[in-house]
C-alpha cells in the first residue's frame, strides 16, 4: 500500500505530469480494452484511464469489475485530455475501499418522487452537487456582504411565543408551563430591538411556515437572511437589497462557473441583472401593467404566483414593487403618509418568471398605530410588549427585509422548483429522509 499523501480533484490542473493519489467514488465505469472510471471526490470530477500497459494487472482487473458508487483510491499520472484540455488520470494502481451493490439511482432517468425519497443519495449527483455548491457560495456571500458593511449578526430564536407573518402558517409545539411555542416565521421582530443596540443587524437562519399549498416556490422550512437598519426608510432598504443582490450575483459569476456550466445555466440574464439598475414600480402601477398582460387581478388583491410570473416574464431585470395595500400586508408596516391605504413595503421580484425573492420595508413607528394593528389582527398585546418597547425608548425610523435563500438559489440556478435548492427539503407531504 502506498504511503503517498492524497490530493483532491480540484488541485489536479496544477499537478499535470505528477504522480498523485486520489480517493473518491465511482460515478460510472466503462470497460472496453481500456477502462474508464468517472471519479468524484466531492471537490470535483475526473476521468481515470486504466490501460493494460500502464496499470498493474490486479488494478486493471479490478477496474473491469467496479460498480457504480464504489469507493476507491487510485494512483496515477495527471495528464491533459487531448480534446477537452481537462486534467485526467492515467492510472497505475487502484484499490477498493468500500463496495456498492445495486445503487438505486442509475444513469437512466428517474421520476422526481423517487429521487426525493432517495434525497440522501441524490445529493451525490453532479447536478445536485452544482446546486448545493452555489447555495454554499450564496451563504458565504451573504455573510461577507453584511459583515463587510458594518452589520452585526444577531441570531434570532427559533422557538417563539408569537406570530410575525400572520397566524395561519404557524407550527406550534407545547412549551413546558408557558403554553404554546411557535417555530419562527421570521427573525424580524427580534432584529428591530437590535438596531437600538448595534445600529445595523442581521440574522440568518431557518424559518418555518406551515404552507398548506404545494407550489414550486414554497417550503415549510427555509433559510432567510434578515437585515434591519436604524434610521433607514423604504428607499434605503430597496437600495440595500439591490446592492446585496448584485454582490451575490457577482460572487457566483466569479467563483462558480463550473457549477453554472453543469447546470447549463445561461449566465447572460444574471449578467444583465448585475449590470443594470433594478426597475421600480408601485403596486398600483403593477396592477395596471398586469391587466394589460391579461391578468384578472383587481386593485386591493395580493399577487398570485401567476401574476408574479406574468410580470417577470415581461422583463429582463429584477423589479422592486413597493407601496402595497396594507390590508394584505403584515401588521408592522409603516403606512404611507401620502396614502394611508398603502403600506411602505417592497418586494423584489426576480426576472425569468421567478417572482418574489425579497420582502421588506419600513416599520411602523407609532406605538398607538401598532397597538391598533395588533388588536385588529386579533393578536395578544401581552406577547408583543417587548417588541413595542423599541417605540418607547429612543424610537427611530427603521427598515429591513428578508431574502429567502432557496428562492435566490432557484433563480440563480434557474431551477423549476425550490425542492432542489436545499439539502433536505421540507414541504407539505415531505418529511423523509
Ligand atoms: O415576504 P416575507 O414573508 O417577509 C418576512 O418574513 C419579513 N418579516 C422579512 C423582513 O422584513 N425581515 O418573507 C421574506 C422572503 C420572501 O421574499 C421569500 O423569498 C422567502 O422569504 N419566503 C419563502 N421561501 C420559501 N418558502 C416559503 N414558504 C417562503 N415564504 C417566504
Ligand atoms: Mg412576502
Amino acid at each position: 500500500m502506498s504511503s503517498q499523501p492524497f490530493t483532491e480533484v480540484r488541485f489536479l490542473a496544477g499537478q499535470v505530469g505528477e504522480t498523485v493519489r486520489l480517493r473518491g467514488w465511482v460515478r460510472n465505469a466503462r470497460t472496453s480494452k481500456t477502462r474508464f472510471i468517472d471519479l468524484r471526490d466531492g471537490s470535483g470530477f475526473v476521468q481515470c484511464v486504466v490501460g493494460a500497459a500502464e496499470a498493474d494487472p490486479a488494478s486493471y482487473e479490478l477496474a473491469g469489475k467496479l460498480t457504480q458508487e464504489s469507493a476507491i483510491t487510485v494512483t496515477g499520472v495527471v495528464q491533459l485530455h487531448p480534446k477537452t484540455g481537462q486534467p485526467e488520470l492515467l492510472v497505475k494502481s487502484l484499490e477498493l475501499i468500500g463496495g456498492s451493490q445495486d445503487y438505486p439511482i442509475t444513469p437512466k432517468e428517474h421520476g422526481t418522487e423517487f429521487l426525493m425519497e432517495n434525497r440522501h443519495l441524490w445529493l451525490r449527483s453532479k447536478r445536485q452537487w452544482a446546486i448545493l455548491r452555489i447555495r454554499h457560495t450564496l451563504v458565504k456571500g451573504i455573510r461577507d456582504f453584511f459583515d463587510g458593511d458594518g452589520f452585526t449578526l444577531l441570531d434570532a430564536p427559533i422557538l417563539t411565543p408569537s406570530a410575525c407573518e400572520g397566524t395561519s402558517t404557524l407550527f406550534g409545539t407545547e412549551y413546558f408551563h408557558e403554553g404554546m411555542a411557535f417555530l419562527s416565521q421570521s427573525g424580524q421582530l427580534y432584529q428591530e430591538p437590535g438596531i437600538a443596540a448595534f445600529g445595523k443587524v442581521y440574522c440568518f437562519g431557518p424559518t418555518f411556515r406551515a404552507e398548506k399549498s404545494k407550489t414550486r416556490r414554497h417550503l415549510t422550512e427555509f433559510w432567510m437572511v434578515e437585515p434591519e437598519v436604524a434610521f433607514a426608510h423604504l428607499d434605503d432598504v430597496m437600495a440595500l437589497g439591490e446592492r446585496m443582490t448584485k454582490f451575490l450575483l457577482q460572487r457566483v459569476l466569479e467563483s462558480r462557473q463550473e457549477e453554472l456550466k453543469i447546470l447549463e445555466r445561461d449566465t447572460a440574464p444574471l449578467e444583465t441583472a448585475l449590470n443594470t439598475t433594478f426597475d421600480r414600480m408601485t403596486y398600483t402601477e403593477a396592477v395596471e401593467k398586469l391587466k394589460t398582460l391579461g391578468s384578472d387581478i383587481n386593485w386591493g388583491e395580493d399577487f398570485g404566483n401567476d401574476d408574479e410570473t406574468m410580470l417577470m416574464n415581461a422583463t429582463d431585470r429584477p423589479l422592486w414593487v413597493h407601496r402595497f395595500p396594507k390590508a394584505f400586508k403584515a401588521f408592522y408596516m409603516e403606512p404611507d403618509p401620502q396614502d394611508p391605504r398603502l403600506a411602505l413595503g417592497a418586494d423584489l421580484l426576480a426576472p425569468e418568471g421567478y417572482g418574489e425573492v425579497i420582502g421588506g420595508g419600513e416599520r411602523a413607528s407609532s406605538l398607538q398605530y401598532l397597538l391598533d394593528q395588533i388588536d385588529h389582527e386579533g393578536l395578544s398585546r401581552a406577547d408583543y410588549e417587548w417588541y413595542l418597547d423599541v417605540r418607547k425608548y429612543g424610537n427611530v425610523p427603521h427598515a429591513g427585509f428578508g431574502m429567502g435563500l432557496e428562492r435566490a438559489v432557484a433563480w440563480i440556478c434557474k431551477l423549476p422548483h425550490v425542492r432542489e435548492t436545499i439539502p433536505y427539503p421540507r414541504m407539505m407531504g415531505t418529511l423523509r429522509p
